[in-house]
């Protein structure tokens, strides 16, 4: 058996008690045998500035070599405002530069946008797919994954409070990995 498909989680909320990285680590327990999944911090990155580009941060270093090294990244997110939260856009940002060396090309990836309302976080998602075309980044289109009413979906240690969000969230991880084989060359099972 091939050796699972290493995927970075990035979550776009840096707040304690996110349902965001709830819903992380719900996914992380559900995930396929060959979805490995791995949350990297994107909180620790200086926000982004191109004078910085001779002598980078290290954490600009370290994020970029980690998910430069990814099979696959997973975009789990709230919505700010209508949109992404400056500190995951910060991360794209950063991923994407020097030119010519962004970690993000040609990497396959999912976006899942969580909400307490009901609208699931749809203008956040969108917003983040606008990028990620720039970014040349194959983007699962299916299932759309805009979970809304965040409070009632998932437990504080990441079990799933209904069957019907728990088999959905399997039929994307599934589908998701099979994503990643064909953009990866491999086959899916
Ligand atoms: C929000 N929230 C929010 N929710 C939403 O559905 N659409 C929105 O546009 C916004 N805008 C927004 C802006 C800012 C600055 C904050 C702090 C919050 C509410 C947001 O969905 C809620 O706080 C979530 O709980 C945030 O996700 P985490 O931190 O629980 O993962």
């Amino acid at each position: 058996m091939s050796p699972p498909f290493d995927v970075v989680a990035l979550i776009g909320s840096l707040r304690r008690e996110s349902y965001t990285r709830r819903l992380v680590h719900g996914l992380a327990a559900i995930a396929p045998n060959r979805l490995g999944l791995e949350i990297v911090e994107i909180g620790g990155l200086a926000l982004y500035n191109q004078d910085e580009e001779l002598n980078p941060p290290s954490a600009w270093s370290g994020f970029r070599e980690r998910v430069g090294r990814a099979d696959a990244v997973l975009f789990a997110t709230p919505e700010y405002n209508r949109s992404v939260p400056g500190g995951l856009k910060n991360a794209v940002d950063v991923g994407s530069r020097p030119y010519g060396k962004s970690v993000w090309a040609g990497k396959p990836c999912a976006i899942v946008t969580i909400s307490p309302g009901a609208v699931g976080g749809f203008g956040a998602n969108h917003h983040l797919r606008q990028s990620l075309v720039s970014l040349d980044m194959p983007t699962l289109q299916q299932p759309e994954m805009y979970l809304g009413q965040a409070q009632n979906l998932i437990d504080a240690s990441g079990r799933f409070a209904n069957a019907d969000t728990e088999a959905y969230c399997r039929r994307f991880l599934e589908t998701f990995e099979g994503w990643i084989a064909r953009h990866r060359g491999q086959r899916a099972d």
